[in-house]
Parts: structure tokens; sequence; C-alpha cells
């Protein structure tokens, strides 16, 4: 089913107040769900957020053969049968993590047939790493009318060692994808340069649940004693750390006290510090995280890079921060060069951006002004939210499917904060395209 183009319109300029719980991190639960494909046994996965990339990750499941039922934020997976291994082009283009059966489906089956995931709006986004990580423990795989056709060598996949370092660093999927191949490898993997965000130690924890023998997740150098079979898992997976930077971030934006709860702190480490940088104090109890009105931020300077430093997903929430910050605030992008799509939106409501060689300079204005805007992509979308609640007057977001790939019905949870926003139903489907898919 084809999403609706809805729009928001908010009415911004409001202080909020009051407290939002975060949901579960969609970024882990996208590889977590693919590992039901790694084991007979059943499996079970809670805090599994309720969201249309969700949703096509279980139809993808589904295609291949896993039997998935919900129960609240719980999915109960089990593989009933293996005829079709193929993760076809249709679902893979609305969403690119659809990539990460590949590395599932040919530990456990010995083939796999996945569709390219393609470029999409924030860059080329290339999948060079996923195959040479996985051709490195011994798959042959060739790129054949769009798909990747792997299939394991006779005797099966072998440990090795592996370097996954690209031009732009680690990568997540990749190293999600690698993980699970040498999970059922024989023998020792090392991978270095691994990615080290939190979602890819929540699989590996989940993994090593199942009885895989992971060490080292987390730091660049992640070592696998392959397994020969994994158990079920009954796994809860970990709270979104983008989506509580998100609502910190609107809370900075309208100088209100807004108290996230269910949060990692842990998590949030570069973000937390990039808002001490601006002047905004947050208050963190446990799992809790606060924001105290402090008036006007302060100008600052991100780069954004692989985890633990500034995340490139909460890169563009940040810019609307700084787009009404005290003085010149620069971001330079150096995960997604070109992901810069929210720039041009925010200077309708009257930003002052300019984006040149994977760089954002903008110079704080008073005040932004309700204008009609177009959401781009996931995050790019929760930017011009994040704007509207800050601007004078009436915002109007199109496209807004893009933000519910990714946040769990944001405007009634923002509602209950006291902001004024409406989601206006619209009737024309979007259209079926890979653009927007980042995130
Ligand atoms: C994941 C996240 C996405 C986030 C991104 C970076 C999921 C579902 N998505 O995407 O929200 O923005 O991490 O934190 O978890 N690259 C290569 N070759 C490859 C793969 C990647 O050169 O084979 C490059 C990419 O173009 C990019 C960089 O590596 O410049 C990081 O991308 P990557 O970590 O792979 O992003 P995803 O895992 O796809």
């Amino acid at each position: 089913m084809l999403p609706r183009m809805d729009s928001f319109v908010i009415h911004g300029g409001r202080k909020l107040s009051g407290s939002i719980a975060v949901s579960g991190a969609k970024n882990s639960a996208l590889p977590i769900l693919a590992v039901s494909l790694m084991t007979d046994a059943p499996c079970s996965f809670g805090n599994v957020p309720l969201l249309r990339d969700i949703q096509t990750q279980v139809k993808i499941l589904n295609t291949l053969g896993v039997e998935t039922t919900w129960q609240g934020r719980t999915v109960r997976a089990r593989v009933k049968d293996t005829y079709n291994s193929t993760a076809p082009y249709e679902l893979v283009k609305q969403m690119r993590a659809g990539v990460c059966v590949l590395g599932p489906l040919l530990a456990r089956r010995g083939e796999a047939v996945v569709s390219m995931p393609g470029g999409c709006v924030i860059g080329e986004r290339p999948i060079d790493l996923h195959l040479r990580g996985l051709e490195a423990l011994g798959a042959v795989i060739e790129l054949d009318h769009g798909y990747i056709k792997a299939r394991t060598p006779a005797g099966g996949l072998r440990g090795a060692e592996i370097y996954l370092g690209g031009k732009f660093g680690s990568s997540v999927l990749a190293t999600a994808n690698v993980l699970c191949a040498a999970v059922l490898a024989k023998g020792a993997t090392v991978i270095e340069c691994a990615a080290c965000e939190p979602e890819v130690v929540d699989l590996a924890e989940c993994l090593n649940a199942m009885g895989a023998k992971i060490t080292g997740a987390g730091s660049p150098r992640i070592r696998v004693q392959g397994v020969r079979r994994l158990k079920g898992v009954d796994w809860s997976v970990i709270p979104d750390r983008i989506e509580a930077a998100t609502f910190l971030i609107a809370g900075a934006i309208t100088n209100s006290a807004i108290t996230v709860t269910g949060c990692r702190g842990d998590h949030l480490m570069a973000v937390l510090d990039v808002l001490r940088q601006m002047g905004i104090k947050v208050e963190r109890k446990g799992t809790t995280l606060t924001t105290v009105p402090s008036g006007r931020p302060k100008a600052c300077e991100v780069v954004t890079l692989p985890h633990p430093a500034f995340p490139t997903d909460a890169q563009a929430q940040m810019m609307a921060l700084m787009t009404i910050a005290e003085g010149t605030s620069t971001i330079t992008e150096r995960v997604f060069p070109e992901r810069f799509m929210a720039a041009a939106e925010m200077k309708r409501m009257g930003a002052r951006i300019s984006v040149a060689n994977g760089q954002a300079v903008v110079q704080g204005v008073d005040k932004l002004s309700g204008a009609e805007v177009m959401a781009s992509d996931l995050r790019a979308s929760a930017a011009l939210v994040i704007a509207g609640l800050a601007a004078e007057g009436e915002t109007r977001i199109s496209r807004v499917y893009h933000i519910d790939r990714g946040y769990e019905r944001i405007e009634e949870r923002l509602r209950k904060l006291g902001a004024r926003i409406q989601r206006i139903a619209g009737s024309d489907a979007a259209p079926a395209t890979a653009s927007g898919t980042a995130g």
C-alpha cells in the first residue's frame, strides 16, 4: 500500500511543556528483526516501534518465509519455510535497510538474492563494503539485473580478518551484515573498522543471547567465533537516540521544559555536548532528560561523524535550532556530504543558510516565520517540524509520509506537550521512488 500524501499544519511560537516517552530504536529493530532468519526457533522482539519502515521490514521477512505476529509493540517471528530467498525490488526500494537481510540469509540458507538498494535523496549510498566483507568470508557474489546474488562456497563461509573501512569511515549496515554472516561462519572473524553505533551493540548482544560468540561490539574491532547454530531469543530493542535528540531539540528551540523519558543518555553524549555548547541546559536523571528553558541558543560548530561523534541523523534537526541561534553556526557533514535538503525549505521560513562543499553556514535570525514547505526525507521532515514549532504563524509541511517512517504518531505526541499541530489527510498516493529512504 502506498503512503498517503498527508500534511502537517503547525501554529508555532508557543512554549511546550510536559513529558514524552521515547520509542524503541528503528535502526536497531530493523537488523534485529532480520536475525529471525538465522534460526528455526521462535524469536520475540519487544519495544519495536510502530513505523512504516518496520512494516516494510516485516513484509520483507514474510516474503522470505518468516511468519510474524504483532502483540502491542512485540513482534514474534519464526521461519516457516525457506523456499524463497529473494528480497524483491518493490520492498527494498521503499527502504534501503532491507539490505540487512543479506548477511542473515546467506549465513543460514547459503544463498540470498536481494534487490540492490540504489541511491536516495541524501546521496549515492554504495554497498561496496557489504559485498567486500561478505566476499572476505568466502561468499560468491554477482550483481545481476539490479539484484545482489550471493551464495556460500562449498563447505560454507569461513572466518576471516576483514577491514571494513570505506572513504567515509565505518558503515552501520555493512557491519551488521558481515557480523551476522560471521556468526554462522566456520572459525574466527575479526572485523576491523567496525561501526561503533549503539544499534550495532544491540544487534551483537541480541545475537549473543541466541548463542553467538561476539566480543568487542561498540569498539572498532569486533571478534566473532563462529557457531553452528543459533537458538531463539526474547529481546527488547534499545531506545531511539535520534528520536530523543529530536525531542530535546524541540524543547530547546521553543525555550521549553520538556522531559524525555526512557532515554539512554550514554548514547546521546555528542548531542548533549552540542546543546551544552549552545547554552542549552539539559538535566539528566537516570533515564530521563529534561530541557531547561535557557533563552536564545548560541551559535556552534558541529561536525557529523560515525558514533560516538555527532550523528548525521540529528544534523538537520540541529540545523533547525541553529537558524535562531545568536551568531553564525557551521555544520560539516562527513557521513553524507550532500545531506542538506532541509536547508532550502528552512530558508523559505526566513532562515539564513548557505551550503557548499559538504558544509552549511547558518546565520542565526531573531525569528522564523511560518511558510509552506515540503518534506524530502525522514530527518529533514523532523527538522521542519522543529522549525515550525518555533516559527511565528502557520507552517504547512507537505509529504509527511517521510516522517511517519521514523516517528510514531509524532503530531499526537507533540500535541500532548501543548504544540498546535494537525495532520491534514491527503488523498494522493506518493510516487513509488527510492528517494527519501535515508534514515
Ligand atoms: C545507517 C542508518 C542511517 C544513518 C547511517 C549513518 C540504519 C537503518 N540506517 O545507514 O539512519 O544515517 O547509518 O549513521 O541503520 N558507505 C560506503 N559503502 C558502503 C556502505 C556505506 O561507502 O558499502 C558510506 C555511505 O555512503 C556513507 C557512510 O558510508 O557515506 C556511512 O553509511 P552507512 O553507515 O553504511 O549507512 P547505513 O548503514 O546505510
